[in-house]
């Protein structure tokens, strides 16, 4: 007992006493000094006593050593602390990797910090936080010293996860020419966390990275080169990536939820392609424009990207400042949300006519997400103009809709014929039993579906031809029921039916129809869709 008390005493007192990394020689076994000089110097922590260490930096501020590099380690701590120097620093690099936890630390609130031109990051499974002020461009004789360059050069952090980028962890790095995340995941990134107005011929990257929290203002970056590739991000609030570049590559992100001026971008060329986004809110996209510069090509690209829920005015970005900036602009192969009353705004919105045409154009090949068919955005017109604005259309509806109109605009001679009104009625394949045949109860479902042959229960699309010369049911009669699989329904012609009608006469029936079959479809749709609370509460009363 006496001896376990023992060991256990020695083991607190080691963890206690952090090992100072302090370089002696290059003959030291932890040391490695490349062409065996002291000036380019990698420390590891593997074979040393210890579990934790600290090094100060200003330790290696000297007239010769040039770069320094910590690795495997359990846990290190680097003390920021800029202290009075006789001679300009040396050290232009600092790097850690192979390390599980990372904390950068200062002695006292009111410190100076400054970190060498170039630091690097790579495979450290924590780093607490960038703490506020840690890398910025020397504003004091005394930084300028420990800097021992004119600007900062660059900031590269790879395959690690980082807690915590603080407000102002970035901040004024005034000409600094690389800052690069890679393969990181990054916990929180605090209001104005970063703000990089870097130097010309700069890059700002951040790829295959996760930001799950990033508060508004959060990352702001004015550079050459900015690319954002790779990347899921959780919500993005209004203002929290703010980009002003002359080329802005955003590619292949997940994004969640775009909040009302989430993006502000302007940039020269722009291409957004291939991202994926969760929820584009109202206006999400307000802030992005083209800039003026004078280039003789300059194009903004929003291509092949994925909206699975927009709010109405989500994808309208500031087009007018493309045109006068005479900018190239692609809005093609997206695919949409195509909840009607979420994109109405493209057909009836009086601002930004010229935008939405050029999404509507089918030439585009911007098509609704999720239809079971290649149905272009511009479906909004037929539902629109049918009045289905407000109803909840299954998308394969919408693609019967859409290729019937197709059919007709392609086959009918107008003045001569018109063709007769279709109407598709949808139920879901394995909704719970008794759901729809209680539906159909107002109708007279026994009379109607029985003689007709129409199983409801085991059918998923009906196509109903309406003739203003046949009521209801002797419509729903002269349904066939032959055809069994919906998928086919759109293509087989409806043989069970044909409209004789031909002449100036036929436009009041059809018309007639049409309203009639947009009432029946309306009816047998709240029938068919789940009960709402307040319905119960009318069958009541
Ligand atoms: C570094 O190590 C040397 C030699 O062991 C020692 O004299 C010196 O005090 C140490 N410096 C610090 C800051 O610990
Ligand atoms: C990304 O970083 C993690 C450590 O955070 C590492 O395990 C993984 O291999 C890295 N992925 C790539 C593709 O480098
Ligand atoms: C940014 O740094 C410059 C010197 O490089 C300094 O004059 C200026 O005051 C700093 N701005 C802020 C907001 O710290
Ligand atoms: C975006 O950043 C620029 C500086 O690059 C700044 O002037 C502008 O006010 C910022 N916009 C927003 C909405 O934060
Ligand atoms: C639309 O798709 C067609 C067929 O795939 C293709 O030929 C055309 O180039 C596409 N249009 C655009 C603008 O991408
Ligand atoms: C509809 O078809 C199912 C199975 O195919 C059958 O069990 C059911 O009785 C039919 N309903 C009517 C009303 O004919
Ligand atoms: C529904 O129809 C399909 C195809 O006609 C058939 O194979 C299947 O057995 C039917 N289901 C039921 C429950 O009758």
């Amino acid at each position: 007992m006496a001896h376990r008390c023992l060991v256990l005493f020695a083991v607190i007192v080691q963890s206690a006493l952090s090992v100072r990394i302090n370089f002696t020689s290059c003959q030291d076994p932890e040391w490695t000094c490349v062409n065996n000089l002291p000036n380019e110097l990698v420390y590891s922590c593997a074979g040393v006593t210890g579990n934790e260490f600290i090094i100060h930096l200003k330790d290696y501020y000297t007239d010769h050593i040039t770069s320094v590099t910590v690795q495997n380690c359990n846990d290190l701590r680097v003390v920021l602390d800029c202290p009075i120097l006789q001679r300009a620093s040396q050290l232009q690099r600092f790097k850690v990797k192979d390390c599980d936890r990372l904390e950068f630390v200062s002695l006292s609130a009111t410190s100076l910090l400054q970190t060498p031109p170039e630091v690097t990051i790579d495979n450290v499974k924590a780093i607490i936080s960038l703490p506020r002020r840690m890398f910025k461009s020397p504003t004091t004789l005394t930084e300028l010293k420990c800097l021992g360059a004119p600007k900062l050069k660059s900031i590269r952090i790879s395959n690690s996860k980082i807690n915590t980028i603080s407000t102002k962890a970035i901040h004024n790095v005034t000409g600094i020419k690389n800052i690069e995340f890679d393969n990181v995941t990054i916990t929180d990134v605090r209001n104005q966390a970063v703000e990089a107005i870097m130097s010309s011929d700069s890059m700002f990257t951040i790829t295959n990275t996760l930001i799950e929290n990033f508060e508004s203002k959060g990352i702001t970056v004015q550079g050459t080169s900015v690319t954002i590739s790779e990347n899921t991000f959780e919500d993005i609030k209004g203002g929290a990536l703010n980009v002003t570049a002359d080329n802005l590559h955003v590619t292949g992100n997940k994004f969640k939820e775009i909040n009302a001026n989430g993006f502000v971008f302007k940039s020269v060329n722009t291409d957004i392609t291939q991202n994926e986004f969760s929820k584009l809110k109202a206006n999400a996209f307000n802030g992005i424009k083209c800039q003026r510069k004078r280039n003789n090509k300059k194009h903004f690209t929003f291509k092949q990207n994925r909206i699975i829920s927009l709010e109405p005015h989500g994808i309208t970005f500031d087009y007018a400042s493309c045109k006068s900036a005479g900018t190239a602009v692609t809005f093609s192969g997206n695919k949409i949300d195509c909840k009607c009353r979420n994109i109405a705004f493209l057909k009836t919105s009086t601002t930004n006519t010229e935008l939405h045409n050029i999404i509507l154009d089918n030439s585009n090949n911007n098509t609704c997400l999720s239809a079971p068919c290649t149905l272009p955005v511009d479906i909004v017109k037929i539902l629109i103009d049918s009045d289905m604005c407000q109803l909840t259309l299954d998308p394969q509806v919408m693609c019967l809709l859409y290729s019937d109109k197709h059919n007709q605009e392609v086959t009918t001679d107008e003045d001569v014929t018109e063709p007769a009104p279709t109407f598709y009625l949808i139920r879901q394949a394995n909704s719970p039993r008794g759901d729809a045949s209680a539906a159909m109860t107002a109708l007279d479902k026994d009379d109607l579906l029985k003689d007709t042959h129409l199983n409801m229960t085991n059918r998923t699309a009906i196509k109903v031809v309406f003739d203003s010369s046949k009521d209801f049911v002797e419509t729903l009669r002269s349904t066939s029921t032959s055809h069994k699989r919906p998928a086919e329904e759109p293509k087989s012609p409806p043989e069970e039916y044909v409209n004789r009608c031909v002449g100036a006469q036929c436009r009041n029936n059809v018309a007639y129809d049409r309203q009639k079959a947009l009432d029946f479809y309306k009816y047998v749709y709240a029938q068919l869709r789940p009960p709402r609370p307040t319905d119960n509460k009318k069958k009541k009363t």
